[in-house]
């Protein structure tokens, strides 16, 4: 037997078919003489009758039917009787009269109720959901993020072949590409001691496929990083993957504006204007105190360093001396009524956490400022102030420090306030923008390092390129990022395409020539051989479809997420190795008191020993280097971190 319609396909005007339905048993009510019983698939819900006219047989099957149950239902179409009808259900006109009911198969109670309201709510605890994902998915609302997922995929595929690129995919056991994260390695059995790196994205393999003449790639790709997880990262994730030969940055920023186009009308119905707005990255710091700006709101950071140029108060003028900045961010009044002192001081703690020393206010009063900073202001200043200060009860909060770090910490802080205030702005708008012209290094006010923006990959720009070893801070690259209501979901650049270039900049991040050799030896080769110029992009899918279905995390977008500690609770993944696996590839675990033979399990779910245990150093640093080898030893080869 098949079935002839899904469960939300039936209408009016099938009235009088016979039919015949597969589904899951929703809800069951028993009214006196009638059973009624809603059947639900992915598509919808059908309410289907059982009347003793059905006989026995068929009456009593119905009656033992429990929620869940898969079920098959032959039956009629019969409109429902005025006033009966639902306008909530697209099948509400009409029901199926049961000739015939067969259980499929039986079901246990869930563990969690099964209907929207619960999961809305946020009633069922998360892990347990993602313990029973496969129960979780049948409710629409959490099938819903997957099929706009579809649909995204789906238009993606239609628009890039229509403009000429080609789908490759690239290997996921690799060798170590640098984003920024660590790697998730995979211990090679034939050679003990040796590792490959699962892809933290496929950067240099699309750059290798440009060298190879494909011209215009793309690839739904799945990257692994293994990072500090927040709401909106999940350690493997998937990119929209795209490269383009012979190109300058404008073609690319284009033909992305026309896919992002599409994509969103595709799968959402919705239009979205072109081309989108751009800020420089400077620009973007200084009004919004971020390089992924929420612009769908006002409250633009002001920039004080004329107005406190000879200032005598001290966190400020050394601020200002040491080359760092001041800059406020003005409160209306109309916002700032409820901001009470103790308010205050918590947004301060908001602008400590971002690195800020801290975070001077000032209230405007009938007669001048009020706060901790009023007496301090020379009256030049105060006068100037009060100039750029509408109203009274208007509110500034001000950060003097390293430019980035001031700008950062009110951004933050203006981020906070969108939220506590609820500052009105436009929640259905689609607020697309360019991040552009970002340095091409920045240093580490610590160490003094350069350390590469994007990638090492990235190109300079020709004007700048003078400058990468006297001044690095001063070279500017061809990179852009992508960024869609305060969320960054993409970012790209044109590439370095010339061997020497890459050798330049290798040696400005520090690499000794041969660290390069050993690392990228494969790639500089093949820079060597040929490289059309290019650049492409690459776009975080998973968020870019948590925006548009509306989503609160990106565990919602994904079939089956890892939880926010990274474990999967389904699969109970990481699991120890077991001993046999481990002595098969050669490892050993540090554990104090355990052994190959004894993985000893750990006390929680991602204490697997096997990945995240070490001698002595659990956290080798971030960046290019960390690739994680180091936390495991090798039976037969000792590694250069190993105790
Ligand atoms: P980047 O590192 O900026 O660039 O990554 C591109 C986009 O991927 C998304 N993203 C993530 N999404 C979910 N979980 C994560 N852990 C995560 N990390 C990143 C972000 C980000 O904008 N190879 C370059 C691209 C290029 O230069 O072409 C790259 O990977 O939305």
């Amino acid at each position: 037997m098949r079935r002839t319609h899904t469960c939300g396909a039936l209408r009016a005007d099938h009235e009088g078919e016979a039919v015949i339905l597969q589904g899951w048993v929703h809800r069951r009510r028993d009214l006196g003489g009638l059973i009624f019983l809603d059947l639900r698939d992915r598509d919808g819900l059908t309410q289907v009758v059982v009347e003793p006219d059905a006989g026995d047989t068929v009456f009593a099957t119905a009656s033992s039917l429990r929620n869940e149950w898969v079920v098959e239902i032959e039956g009629v179409v019969r409109l429902r009787p005025e006033g009966q009808r639902s306008d909530r259900l697209a099948t509400g006109d009409v029901e199926v009269v049961a000739g015939r009911v067969a259980v499929l198969s039986e079901a246990r109670t869930p563990p969690f109720p099964l209907d929207d309201a619960a999961g809305k709510a946020g009633a069922v605890n998360e892990d347990l959901r993602l313990r029973h994902r496969y129960l979780d998915l049948r409710r629409p609302d959490a099938m819903a993020p997957l099929l706009v997922r579809h649909a995204v995929i789906r238009e993606i595929w239609r628009y890039l072949d229509e403009h000429g690129f080609v789908q490759v995919e690239t290997p996921l056991l690799t060798r170590s590409t640098p984003e920024g994260a660590r790697d998730y390695v995979v211990p090679a059995r034939g050679q003990p001691g040796h590792v490959y790196a699962l892809p933290q994205s496929p950067q240099l393999f699309k750059q290798m496929l440009m060298m190879g003449g494909v011209d215009r790639y793309f690839q739904v790709a799945r990257c692994f990083r293994d990072e500090d997880l927040r709401a909106d990262r999940q350690p493997d994730f998937t990119q929209l993957d795209i490269e383009m030969a012979f190109v300058e940055q404008d073609d690319v920023l284009a033909l992305n504006e026309g896919l992002m186009a599409a994509v969103v009308q595709g799968a959402t119905g919705r239009g979205v204007a072109t081309p989108f707005a751009r800020l420089g990255y400077r620009e973007a710091l200084d009004r919004f105190g971020s390089d992924k700006p929420d612009v769908r709101f006002g409250l633009e950071l002001s920039d004080l360093d004329e107005l406190f140029a000879a200032t005598e108060v001290r966190a400020f003028r050394s601020a200002l001396e040491g080359g760092g900045a001041v800059r406020g961010l003005r409160v209306p009044a109309e916002l700032a009524t409820v901001l009470s002192r103790k308010a205050i001081e918590g947004l301060e703690g908001i602008a400590k956490r971002h690195g800020a020393a801290g975070l001077a206010w000032l209230r405007r009063s009938e007669d001048g400022f009020s706060g901790p900073l009023a007496k301090a202001l020379s009256p030049d200043e105060q006068a100037r102030l009060l100039a750029a200060t509408p109203d009274v009860g208007d509110l500034w909060l001000l950060v003097a420090d390293r430019w980035a770090t001031a700008c950062t910490a009110l951004g933050a802080v203006r981020l906070h306030l969108r939220d506590a205030l609820d500052v009105p702005f436009d929640a259905d708008a689609l607020a697309f923008l360019w991040v552009v012209d970002f340095p091409l290094l920045e240093q580490d006010p610590d160490t003094g390092a350069w350390t590469y923006m994007h990638h090492p990959f990235t190109r300079p720009r020709d004007e700048d390129l003078a400058w990468l070893e006297s001044d690095p801070g001063r070279v500017r690259a061809w990179a852009y990022d992508l960024v869609l209501n305060g969320s960054e979901i993409g970012g790209g650049s044109l590439r370095i395409h010339r061997e020497d270039v890459q050798h330049r900049m290798f040696a400005a991040l520090g690499f000794t020539a041969e660290e390069a050799r050993r690392r990228f030896g494969f790639f500089l080769d093949a820079l060597g051989y040929g490289t059309p110029p290019h650049g492409g992009i690459a776009w975080g899918l998973d968020r870019l479809v948590m925006l548009l279905a509306g989503a609160r995390s990106l565990r919602d977008v994904i079939a089956f997420p890892k939880n926010q500690r990274g474990f999967d609770p389904l699969t109970d993944a990481p699991a120890a190795a077991e001993p046999g696996q481990l002595e098969e590839l050669g490892l050993t675990v540090l554990r104090p008191g355990a052994s190959a033979a004894d993985p000893t399990p750990g006390e929680g779910p991602n204490a697997s020993g096997v990945r995240r245990v070490s001698g002595a150093d659990p956290t080798p640093g971030e960046g290019p280097n960390a690739s994680g080898v180091r936390r495991v030893s090798f039976a037969g080869e000792a590694g250069e971190g190993d105790t």
